[in-house]
């Protein structure tokens, strides 16, 4: 049993592999967080909680003086009673007032888990995964709110959600509703975030938490490149391999809000989940909302045992594609090789000189639709270029089959440009707000995916063009965040729901295609990373990591991305020199190692390669092949960080832990270079090692001493190494 209902202190112990997480009925009324941290077998929770007298400033709501809800450690902290520290959720009667009192009413314990109506989430069987619904009543106005904690017994991870019900008969408004509070007694801790911009997505940010709040967000409509919807919370001496760790990641891809706050007694709550700004959302008498779901993983043994967490279950209890644990097909995609100037034989001849190099995958990127022939046209005209592709897309497709190799095709379902057809027969489909200017961002709108009969138009467009050809992979991107919000369909007073309809409708739309095309492996993009988070994994099992594709850049880009996220679902392509992100000319060696260390393939005209290069190529692509199994699946341990400095280096190892691939990079030469190093990890030390050129060595030895940096590691700028391990 993962959780257990001890009625002498009326508490939930919920156990997780490693971690145990306490909360209890206060008075009767309220749920009180109790521990969250390393294993408890058997907890003393009398000898958990204490209370302490104090002042006025901090009222009691039984007017007795015994305890205040400003000190006591919420679970789902509420606005409006004497709790005065930052809410989880707020609700606004139909009289304008904005007081609830939920408290307790019942629990239940199941077995396995529910999937979010309407919502990505994590699933996961009844042998597995336990829930517990902790229901809250507020009995004035009728409001019922289930808490719901899903505790995977074989994995640090509970995910939990929140469930509000108007069972009332006035409306209500939910002016917030995040999907997790909870207290912790001190703030002796870092926080961890991704955060960056367009081209530098996901760079690692640690700060000291202090008193007052600490918060990340997007306000974009979009996930976005500048903050990813997850932060953790560690103990300050924790590194890659010891300390307590605290992950929180939201299930959700649009406007959020991860909020950690030191109170006056230093204790720290942390909120999460749908951004409050700019939000409303009506709650007729009947109706429901679900708010996304936090996925939190808790770590003994630092950062890199809760990145492993999270990939096992991103991949296993995620990623509902069938492709989440099969090898991922080596792709040539054509953006960087030709951006829009291309014809149907160009795109032959790449495929075919791709594919006997051992490519797999021609994917045709932007620009083979409608009139497209520059970024200011065409989005929502999907159906085919008739100037570029002339014998259409099934001749195209059926050609390129015809070397060996598969076919995937760009999309940018969410948008529509201005000079399009579908925006001059429908000019009221985008986000707009009467009367105010639509900005344009690269020449585009965003169509307005509330609205049942734009989904619809679109999914009847993508339909067609998939079913038109042997399409076996789709590359879906999104290429600007929300101005001017407003949907015209929505009533006023619902419209601070149009981003999350938005959102609603993007995820109806995704569940929709990938289940009428289930053979079909989708890569989802939004100008390279900006929209690189588990909602979208849950359709998606793929995503274009970044616009940049430079090296150097990447090893920052796919060390911050690897913090959450499974190495399967980290593309990464080889591109040309100089750089096109950022002008630089890194090694043809640098840069395979660099993509290989995820989920590799290479974005450039392979013909205007010459015979010795595409020689090297077509080696490195037999080798990826070779061992990507390992990298696509393999337990990864970060060993050196690209933020520390000029040398970094990570390993895969595989389950058994008889077969690991060693990555190490030098980024600038170092003159009269001191010697270098490297400790390994994951091996087993009792196994013998057999590394690269027969040479022997103790699993033993590669922990504790390591192995010496090669000498062509030592000389030169972009200098790299990749090691293969394998037990004897
Ligand atoms: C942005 C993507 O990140 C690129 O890879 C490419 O697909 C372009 N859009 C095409 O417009």
């Amino acid at each position: 049993m993962s959780i257990v209902y001890m009625e002498k202190d009326k508490s939930f112990v919920l156990q997780a592999k490693e971690a145990t997480y306490i909360l209890r009925i206060r008075k009767d009324k309220y749920i009180e967080h109790v521990y969250y941290g390393n294993k408890i077998e058997k907890p003393v929770i009398s000898q958990m909680v204490k209370d302490k007298g104090r002042a006025s400033f901090n009222a009691n709501p039984d007017d007795d003086g015994s305890f205040s809800l400003d000190t006591m450690r919420a679970e789902y902290p509420a606005y409006g009673n004497t709790d005065l520290r930052v809410p989880a959720y707020q609700v606004q009667l139909d009289n304008g007032t904005r007081i609830t009192d939920l408290t307790y009413d019942s629990y239940e314990i199941v077995k396995g888990k529910d999937k979010l109506k309407g919502l990505p989430s994590l699933t996961g069987s009844e042998d597995q995964v336990e829930t517990l619904y902790i229901t809250l009543v507020d009995k004035l106005i009728n409001l019922k709110v289930v808490l719901s904690y899903s505790v995977f017994k074989n994995e640090n991870v509970i995910a939990r959600s929140a469930h509000f019900i108007n069972q009332g008969n006035s409306n209500l408004s939910i002016l917030r509703a995040l999907s997790i509070g909870i207290d912790f007694d001190h703030y002796d801790f870092d926080m961890l975030s991704l955060s960056g911009s367009w081209a530098r997505e996901r760079h690692v940010v640690r700060r000291g938490i202090v008193h007052g709040t600490q918060s990340i967000e997007s306000r974009r409509g979009a996930s976005g490149h500048s903050e990813n919807p997850f932060i953790a919370l560690m103990d300050k001496g924790a590194d890659e391999n010891v300390g307590e760790v605290y992950g929180f990641s939201l299930v959700y891809s649009g406007n959020f809000l991860a909020s950690v706050e030191v109170d006056q007694y230093d204790t720290t709550r942390v909120v999460m989940g749908v951004n409050p700004f700019d939000f409303s959302w009506k709650l007729e008498p009947g109706e429901d909302f679900i708010t996304p779901e936090v996925v939190m993983v808790y770590s003994n043994a630092g950062i890199g045992h809760m990145s492993r967490t999270y990939h096992r279950i991103y991949r296993n209890n995620l990623m509902k594609s069938k492709f989440k644990n099969m090898e991922r097909p080596i792709v040539i995609n054509n953006w960087e090789g030709t951006y829009f100037d291309f014809t149907e034989d160009k795109i032959k001849e790449i495929a075919k000189q791709a594919s006997e190099l051992g490519m797999e995958m021609m994917v045709l990127d932007d620009g083979w639709f409608g009139k497209r022939d520059s970024d200011n046209c065409s989005l929502g005209d999907w159906y085919v270029h008739k100037g570029k592709l002339p014998n259409g897309l099934h001749s195209l497709v059926e050609t390129i089959k015809s070397y060996g190799m598969k076919f995937g095709l760009w999309f940018e379902p969410e948008m529509v440009s201005p000079d399009s057809d579908l925006y001059r027969a429908h000019p009221d489909w985008c986000l707009h707000v009467p009367n105010r200017h639509r900005s344009l961002a690269r020449n585009q709108l965003i169509l307005d995916y509330s609205r049942e009969d734009v989904r619809e138009a679109i999914l009847k467009m993508l339909t067609d063009i998939l079913s038109s050809a042997d399409i076996s992979y789709v590359k879906w991107d999104m290429n600007r965040n929300m101005s001017e919000v407003g949907s015209a369909l929505l009533e006023k007073s619902r419209q601070q729901e149009t981003a999350h309809r938005y959102m609603l409708g993007v995820y109806e739309v995704m569940d929709t295609i990938t289940d009428r095309f289930p053979h079909v492996l989708f890569e989802s993009c939004s100008g390279g990373g900006g929209r690189f988070d588990p909602g979208i994994l849950y359709y998606m099992p793929q995503n274009w990591t970044s616009d940049d594709t430079d090296g150097v850049e990447r090893l920052k880009i796919q060390h911050g991305t690897s913090i959450v996220y499974p190495s399967c679902a980290i593309t990464a392509h080889v591109s040309d020199v100089p750089n096109h992100q950022t002008g630089r000319n890194a090694s043809m060696d640098f840069r395979h190692h660099v993509a290989m260390s995820g989920n590799f393939g290479y974005e450039l005209d392979v013909t205007k390669y010459n015979d010795d290069e595409k020689k090297y190529i077509k080696e490195q692509v037999a080798l990826y092949k070779s061992i990507r199994k390992l990298i696509q699946f393999g337990d990864l341990y970060r060993l050196e960080s690209p933020f520390d400095g000029n040398d970094s280096s990570l390993i895969y190892v595989s389950e058994d832990k008889r077969e690991a691939v060693l990555f190490l990079y030098r980024v600038l030469g170092i003159p009269n270079t001191p010697l270098r190093r490297i400790k390994l990890m994951g091996l087993d030390p009792s196994y013998n090692y057999e590394i690269g050129d027969e040479t022997i060595i103790s699993g033993e030895q590669l922990i504790n001493y390591g192995i010496n940096a090669p000498d062509e590691l030592l000389w030169g700028d972009y200098k790299s190494s990749m090691i293969l391990l394998r037990a004897q």
